[in-house]
């Protein structure tokens, strides 16, 4: 399985996508800052996977800080502010930060030494966890898939965007392992082609059959018959089942709506925000004009045109047949069930 990261001294070492499927380099990441960096820059990306991320970068911040009592406190909401502020919509970042500062609240008595490996060490069970979550989001997922299935997705929502296995891609492997699909269909995902570059490299290593199709060509493609079931990942579910992930994916959801055909989504538990009610008060990213002016460096249009680069959209709870979690299934209406295992989740 693909590792997106490791640590090796002190410094974090992460797999940078943007080299992907070309070049499989590794980046050493020596300060808070350097991660902080490589998740804004879409090197480490994914919603899962930014939040792991971002805790092995906080555990870092306290590698060599030898600081104790108040002037810790205030190190560690700057730093837990820094990491905060590297991408503002998958929640998964937020709930992995809360995690490390339970820790550090919990062991904010002992010596600077003591403390720093305790906050490695949830890095890791996070880690850890989140292979084990994505693998039974795959055991769940699958059993919605018949034989010969011809799955849609957009995006990367797999093992590259998670610690391993993936979420979408998760339920993909887990149905591919029982002989059940027949076709991956991967939209390429502009602007920065994660479903080109990433699902189809990653689909590509595990011998599952995929197709790659522009992000225009759904509907056609739906409407010819050849598409199942469409699984998206999330960045971030409201508490009525709204969910926020890549751009394109509200296109797919209304596509498959009109088409009858069923659209997933599959997440983990950290991926739902208890405190928001619906997917109108998820925050949006919007990223740089040169991700869609651009592509590798090469300009496609004229350099100076206005561009609106929003980087995920919400898709409204009514057009998504089920969401799967590591727990279950859950099933319209979502917002009793979201709610009862958010509940048990805490
Ligand atoms: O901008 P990205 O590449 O971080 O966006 C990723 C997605 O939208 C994924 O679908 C989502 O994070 C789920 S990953 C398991």
């Amino acid at each position: 399985m693909i590792r997106n990261l490791y640590c090796e001294d002190q410094a974090l070492m992460v797999l940078n996508q943007n080299c992907l499927p070309e070049e499989l380099v590794y980046e050493k990441c020596e300060s808070p800052e350097e991660v902080v960096a490589a998740i804004k820059g879409l090197k480490v990306r994914g919603a899962p996977l930014i939040g792991v991320t971002a805790a092995f970068g906080l555990a870092m911040a306290f590698s060599s800080y030898s600081g104790t009592g108040k002037l810790r406190d205030a190190y560690f909401s700057r730093m837990k502010e820094l990491f905060a502020a590297a991408r503002p919509t998958a929640v998964n970042l937020f709930w992995a930060l809360e995690r490390m500062e339970r820790v550090y609240r919990e062991n904010r008595h002992l010596s600077p030494g003591e403390l720093a490996s305790c906050l490695r060490q949830e890095a890791q069970n996070l880690y850890e966890e989140d292979i084990r979550v994505n693998e039974a989001i795959g055991e769940q997922g699958q059993e919605l898939l018949g034989e010969g299935s011809r799955v849609m997705t957009i995006c990367n929502a797999g093992a590259l965007a998670t610690c391993g296995y993936g979420t979408a891609l998760g339920v993909i492997r887990s149905a591919a392992r029982r002989n059940k699909i027949e076709m991956v269909w991967a939209c390429e995902t502009r602007p920065v082609l994660q479903g080109s570059r990433l699902t189809v490299w990653e689909l590509w290593q595990d011998k599952i059959p995929v197709t790659l199709l522009t992000d225009n060509m759904a509907g056609y493609t739906m409407s010819l018959g050849k598409v199942d079931a469409v699984i998206t990942g999330a960045d971030r579910i409201a508490a009525n089942g709204d969910t926020a992930n890549k751009i394109g994916t509200y296109s797919l959801a209304v596509l498959a709506k009109y088409h009858g055909i069923p659209f997933y989504v599959a997440a983990p538990l950290s991926t739902f925000d208890w405190n928001i009610e619906q997917g109108g008060e998820i925050p949006i990213e919007e990223r740089s004009a040169e991700e869609v002016r651009t592509i590798k460096g090469s300009c496609l249009t004229v350099p100076a045109v206005n561009v609106f680069n929003p980087a995920f959209d919400i898709t409204p709870e009514h057009l998504i047949t089920a969401i799967i979690c590591e727990k279950g299934i859950i099933r319209p209406p979502f917002g009793a069930a979201i709610k009862i295992w958010g509940r048990e989740d805490e």
